[in-house]
């Protein structure tokens, strides 16, 4: 969507860009001239991933492997990038977990999991790159990969819920607290983009038996009909992340083709009524009381 060259001098960092969305992230950025800095925890997949990017793009690819929990290895992993990159321009926090379970099932380390990740995680990347723009007098765009279900809630992802949320709290807090350093803070609400690691977790079709697998049918579930594709992500990220959307601050963006309002309106059920039934119904309810 953005033309080449756009993030010509831009180096942007990506938490758990090894595999998934952010792997396409990391493509996307690359092919318009950004330099890429990769975090996440597999060293293998880190090495996979970086090949493949090289390869495919010819950009530069820089790697630091590091679990996001864990504050001071994040802290190390931002000094190596700006050190090997030559700075630092954007931070993408991306890297998450998630599970479904009832959550009188969960342990108290089993929420731990989640909101060490998706919450604690980015702000440790946030904090370390917030300081380091501060000091350098230097602006920066935060850019938090939420979900949809973080503004709603949502039953049997309570600790991804929870922990999401708070990702958009601390997005729109730092957006007022840090624009007067330069540094913009948004976040995106994905709806479904598949991706092998979430959907082995979040939609096992093959464990459930056909009559609850079928609720799992995105053609029906989402107005526009199917699931979101890559690219589309990618497009709005980056527009996101460059300056031509340097007055957008402390904003959420939505990009699910109306799935989450679908599930929201109260008489969106009625998208199940045949066209050919509306006669009849305009006639009776035309009466009135
Ligand atoms: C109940 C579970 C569980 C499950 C793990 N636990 N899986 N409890 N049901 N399915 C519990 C464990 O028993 C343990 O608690 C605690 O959680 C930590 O588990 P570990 O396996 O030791 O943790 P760890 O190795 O850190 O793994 C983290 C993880 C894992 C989150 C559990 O799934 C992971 O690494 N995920 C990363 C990729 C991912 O989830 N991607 C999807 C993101 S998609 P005890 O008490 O036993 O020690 C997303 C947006 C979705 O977030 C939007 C969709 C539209």
């Amino acid at each position: 969507m953005l033309a080449p060259g756009t993030f010509d001098g831009k180096t942007v960092l990506i938490t758990g860009g090894g595999s998934g969305l952010g792997l396409s992230m990391a493509e996307g950025l690359l092919r318009l001239g950004a330099k890429v800095c990769l975090m996440s925890r597999s060293e293998d997949k880190l090495q996979a991933a970086s090949e493949k990017l090289v390869s495919q793009t010819g950009g530069s690819v820089f790697t630091f492997s590091a679990d996001v929990r864990d504050a001071a290895k994040v802290e190390e992993g931002i000094r190596y990038f700006i050190e090997c990159a030559g700075g630092l321009h954007a931070v993408v926090n991306n890297a998450a977990g998630n599970f479904i379970s009832p959550t009188e099932r969960l342990s108290a380390n089993a929420f731990s999991s989640i909101i060490d990740t998706v919450l604690k995680g980015s702000i440790h990347t946030t904090l370390a790159a917030g300081k380091y723009w501060i000091e350098k007098k230097q602006p920066g765009v935060f850019l938090n990969i939420a979900t949809t279900y973080a503004s709603t809630g949502s039953a049997f992802v309570v600790p991804s819920a929870t922990a999401k949320a708070g990702l958009i709290a601390l997005t729109r807090s730092l957006a007022v607290e840090w624009g007067e350093y330069g540094i913009r803070s948004n976040a995106i609400a994905p709806g479904p983009f598949p991706t092998e690691g979430a959907w082995s977790r979040l939609f096992p079709k093959e464990a459930l038996p056909p009559a609850l697998a079928d609720k799992m049918d995105f053609a029906s579930r989402i107005p526009i009909g199917r699931v979101g594709n890559h690219e589309e992500l990618v497009n709005l990220v980056t527009f996101l992340l460059s300056d031509f959307s340097a007055y957008i601050n402390g904003e959420l963006v939505t990009i699910d083709g109306g799935e989450w309002l679908q599930g929201a309106g109260e008489f969106n059920w009625l998208k199940a009524v045949p066209h050919q039934m509306w006669d009849a119904i305009e006639k009776a309810t035309r009466k009135g009381a």
